[in-house]
């Protein structure tokens, strides 16, 4: 039995998040039998051919993609972002501490698990201003003794993100891309560390990408005492095999990447898809005469997620009540800034946000 497309709703949500229909065909297609196998993914041996050979493929492909250098390790690990968030400070927090870019709610998270493990210093803050923008690359300053500089270069709840990579001063960078992970093309160079768990633009939840600079890795700090499954050592000597990998959504990134790079043109293609995407939705809150007013300032705006209030929250109540009913979900803002969020990651297609402007016109029009 196949299931009908027309079913699909124009999905909004902040993650997990919509996947390419091409994706969701092709793995249902071989959900029963992976083609020349006799069993499905999820029946399969992690330690066998055809899962190894998946596996490598996905790597390639990623590689290909970001352009990530040969000297640089692909993992994929389990335990979301949230797990790198006590596993980068465990493996190289040192004596001298480490300086984290206070950004969002995300970047707190991360820089509250590194606390428990040592020093952090908060680079910049934007804290004082409502979490509205990204700093630009003179208003911080590092310190030369910290073990690395940790950004989030999208925050997911707040709706900024950076649109360069920034200056790190000499320290190892390190990302958290969770949310928007390959939305654009990068200097992969230039950072020591990006990790980013997969549910919101490269697959399903379940498995988190790490790609980490060997020399990064070769600065690890030795702890004995730290469990085996918290060192970043045991997943790069096993190549990401040391226990059981998340074979189903590995398989997964794999037809996210082919559909990435096959019909999309790779990350100029995406890039161009996202802005074309974005710049429609902050048309129509910028066109609204302060009905629409957006959260973020004009050159942090984010690309993947759109954040906006409207006159009232009985507005707002209304607005995401109605929209579901159009078949247009997800939308309703996180509980921690209210409002409306409107999540447009990779996949997310240009038809959707067209159809969630024009009820943003009608909806206006009638509640003005
Ligand atoms: C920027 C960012 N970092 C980290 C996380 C946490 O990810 P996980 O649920 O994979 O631990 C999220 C989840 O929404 C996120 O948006």
């Amino acid at each position: 039995m196949t299931v009908s497309t027309s079913q699909r709703i124009f999905n909004f949500s902040a993650g997990p998040a919509v996947l390419p229909l091409s994706a969701l065909q092709e793995a249902q297609r071989d959900l029963v039998c992976y083609p020349g196998a006799g069993a499905s993914v999820m029946e399969m041996s992690h330690r066998g051919k055809v899962i190894d050979g998946i596996i490598k493929q996905t790597e390639a492909r990623l590689r290909r993609i970001l352009g990530v250098p040969e000297s640089y390790h692909v993992l994929f690990l389990q335990g979301g972002a949230s797990l790198q968030f006590s596993m980068l400070p465990m493996n190289f927090l040192g004596t001298g501490g480490a300086d984290y870019l206070e950004l969002g709610a995300w970047s707190k998270k991360a820089m509250a698990e590194a606390r428990k493990v040592g020093q952090v210093q908060v680079a910049w803050s934007g804290k004082a201003e409502g979490f509205k923008r990204m700093p630009k690359d003179g208003e911080f300053k590092v310190r030369p003794e910290a073990s690395y500089l940790h950004m989030t270069s999208n925050e997911t709840i707040e709706g900024i993100q950076f649109h360069r990579d920034p200056d790190s001063q000499g320290l190892p960078l390190v990302c958290d891309a969770s949310s928007d992970f390959l939305c654009r093309p990068l200097d992969m160079s230039r950072y020591a560390m990006i990790y980013a768990g997969a549910q919101k633009n490269v697959g399903p939840a379940g498995v988190t990408l790490v790609v980490m600079s060997d020399e990064f890795y070769s600065k690890a700090l030795e702890d004995e005492k730290r469990p085996t499954m918290l060192g970043y050592k045991v997943h790069v000597d096993n190549k990401s095999l040391y226990n059981t990998a998340p074979v189903f959504s590995i398989y997964m990134v794999g037809l996210v990447l082919k559909w990435v790079e096959e019909e999309m043109g790779g990350l100029a293609g995406i890039h161009a898809h996202n802005q074309k995407k974005a710049s429609l939705l902050y048309k129509a809150i910028d066109g609204s005469n302060g009905y629409y007013r957006g959260h973020a300032e004009l050159e942090s705006r984010s690309l993947m997620n759109v954040t906006w209030r409207l006159p009232s929250e009985d507005l707002e109540k209304q607005f995401v009540q109605e929209a579901q009913a159009r078949g247009l979900e997800g939308l309703k803002g996180h509980r921690s800034v209210g409002g409306i969020r409107a999540s447009i990651y990779n996949a997310f297609p240009y038809e959707g946000v067209e159809a969630l402007v024009s009820f943003m016109e009608e909806f206006r029009r009638k509640n003005s």
